[in-house]
């Protein structure tokens, strides 16, 4: 254990409410090297906890208002990884006990020698570090099996996985597109993760819900009374992402002014906080995604061009689910490994009836709707096999919205009014689900297609009709497939 003179300035938080007190342990403290800085009630420590980094908190236990247990229980829940030694009145064990139980690193009964709290402090100190090693240690294994916990290597992913490991150790910003749900998110951890910036830290914001004003000041910072309730300067995600990857998400929202400035940034590699005046230099990857047609916001001026090449250096395009053939069963055997046991359940696997189901659905809220669909339905089930039963409604109820004609199979073939409802189902996809079109495509008038859609459920919520999948999707089980528009 290195003494506290020699070691890097730690920053120790004391607490009390009689500034006596907090004083004379403040100056021990920092006589013995350590950067201490003083509050004199739990709120206010707290209020500082939330803007600033300590190492330590030393808090006594009986204040007015919040008091030190309280204090120590919001420490342990929000910033884990700062220890809390509790000072407590002589004889007061079982208060002390109680703050161990609320997870207090150490408690020392007053009156005590400074030498003891900087032994206290000193053991706490070397915990954080081993638990801080621990960690890294448990992430430098994790690095090294990439994609770990990325499921599937369909053509369509190993394209993806193929691009992810040519770009993971640069530090090139990065889009990442695709449908919502199709794992925009986890992408952008794994590049991260095996990324050179892997120990420093990963920080996600949604560009789409926050106003302009509070988007400005959350990604630059902004400077003390920048405006009202700018009472302390704030570094900005920019800054705080440093020496690791900033993940912008959903920046086809991003509204105008802030392309503009974020373009700024990224072209200077400085960014400069709102009511500041100086530039500010930040070293951080960024990464970006969006599922919205980007391309198509470029052509009709919603965002910028410029930005979308700045941006745009690796482009990852992640394919929806109902692209990726096979993969939908391997993540829903991934799903069942996953959660059977949490759940509580004995569920080890699915029927091939199951299966068929999950490879004919469209999954237009790709893993995301899958994953809840396999959670939704190991709560269900009885058996150790999930069964159709246990699927939702309008997975186990899809018709794909083609018809199989191609086939030797006489069991694939169908009758005509499954034909029919098949073939209503597709024109009014094709239309946009507009009655009247569809009813001059079909040549009905409109109410016997109302009749028919009625009849047939569809355009109902529990109908059948969820498709956004396209009638070549490669996911079919019942290939060589043919629907043709005409006759
Ligand atoms: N290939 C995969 N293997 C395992 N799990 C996956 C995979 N892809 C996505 N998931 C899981 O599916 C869920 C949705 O993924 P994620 O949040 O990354 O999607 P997204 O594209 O960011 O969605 P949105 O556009 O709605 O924000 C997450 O729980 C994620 O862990
Ligand atoms: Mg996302």
């Amino acid at each position: 254990m290195t003494s506290a003179a020699t070691t890097a300035r730690h920053r120790i938080l004391v607490v009390d409410d009689e500034p006596e007190m907090a004083k004379v342990v403040e100056q021990a403290l920092a006589r013995r090297g350590y950067d201490a800085q003083q509050e004199h009630s739990a709120d206010a420590a707290w209020e500082r906890l939330e803007k600033e980094d300590f190492d330590i908190v030393v808090t006594d236990l009986n204040m007015r208002g919040m008091n030190g247990v309280e204090l120590t229980e919001r420490i342990v829940k929000n910033r884990h990884d700062v220890p809390v030694i509790v000072i407590t009145a002589f004889g007061s064990l079982e208060t002390a006990i109680a703050t161990l139980r609320a997870g207090a690193y150490d408690f020392i009964t007053k009156p005590f020698e400074i030498d003891q709290l900087v032994v206290a402090v000193e053991r706490a100190l070397s915990n954080r570090r081993l638990r801080e090693e621990v960690k890294r240690l448990r992430e430098e294994v994790e690095r090294s099996k990439p994609g770990a916990e990325f499921v599937g290597d369909s053509p369509a992913m190993r394209k993806v996985h193929e691009t992810l490991a040519r770009v993971a150790e640069t530090d090139a910003t990065t889009l990442i597109t695709g449908e919502s749900g199709t794992g925009k998110e986890l992408v952008a951890r794994d590049l991260h993760r095996r990324s050179k910036r892997a120990d420093g830290p990963f920080i996600a914001i949604n560009c789409a819900a926050l106003p302009e004003a509070l988007l400005e000041s959350e990604l630059f910072g902004h400077a003390k009374g920048a405006f009202t309730d700018a009472k302390a300067p704030k570094k900005g995600l920019f800054v705080e992402a440093s020496n690791g990857t900033l993940f912008l998400d959903e920046i086809g929202e991003m509204p105008p002014g802030m392309q503009a400035k974020l373009l700024r940034a990224l072209e200077e590699r400085t960014v400069r906080q709102v009511g500041g005046t100086s530039e500010i230099p930040f070293d951080t990857r960024i990464i970006a995604a969006t599922n919205r047609d980007i391309e198509s916001l470029v052509a009709s001026g919603r965002f910028r061009e410029d930005l979308y090449y700045r941006v745009n250096v690796v482009h990852v395009a992640l394919p929806p689910l109902r692209a990726r053939a096979n993969d939908v069963l391997a993540l829903a055997q991934q799903f069942i490994t996953r959660y059977a046991e949490p759940m509580g359940k004995r569920v080890a696997g699915f029927s091939p009836a199951v299966g068929e189901r999950l490879l004919a659905y469209s999954w237009p809220g790709n893993v995301r709707e899958l994953q809840n669909c396999i959670e939704r339905a190991i709560a269900l089930a009885r058996f150790e096999e999930l069964t159709v039963e246990d699927l939702p409604p309008k997975v186990r109820d899809y018709k794909p919205s083609f018809v199989v004609v191609a086939t030797e199979d006489p069991t694939d073939l169908v009758t005509m009014e499954e034909v029919e409802q098949r073939y209503i189902q597709r024109v009014m996809e094709a239309v946009g689900q507009n009655k009247t079109q569809a009813a001059k495509v079909l040549g009905f008038d409109r109410t016997t297609l109302y009749r028919k859609l009625e009849r047939y459920r569809i355009g109902n919520a529990n109908a059948a009709t969820g498709s956004t999948g396209s009638a070549s999707s490669p996911n079919t089980v019942a290939a060589p497939v043919v629907a043709s528009a005409k006759d």
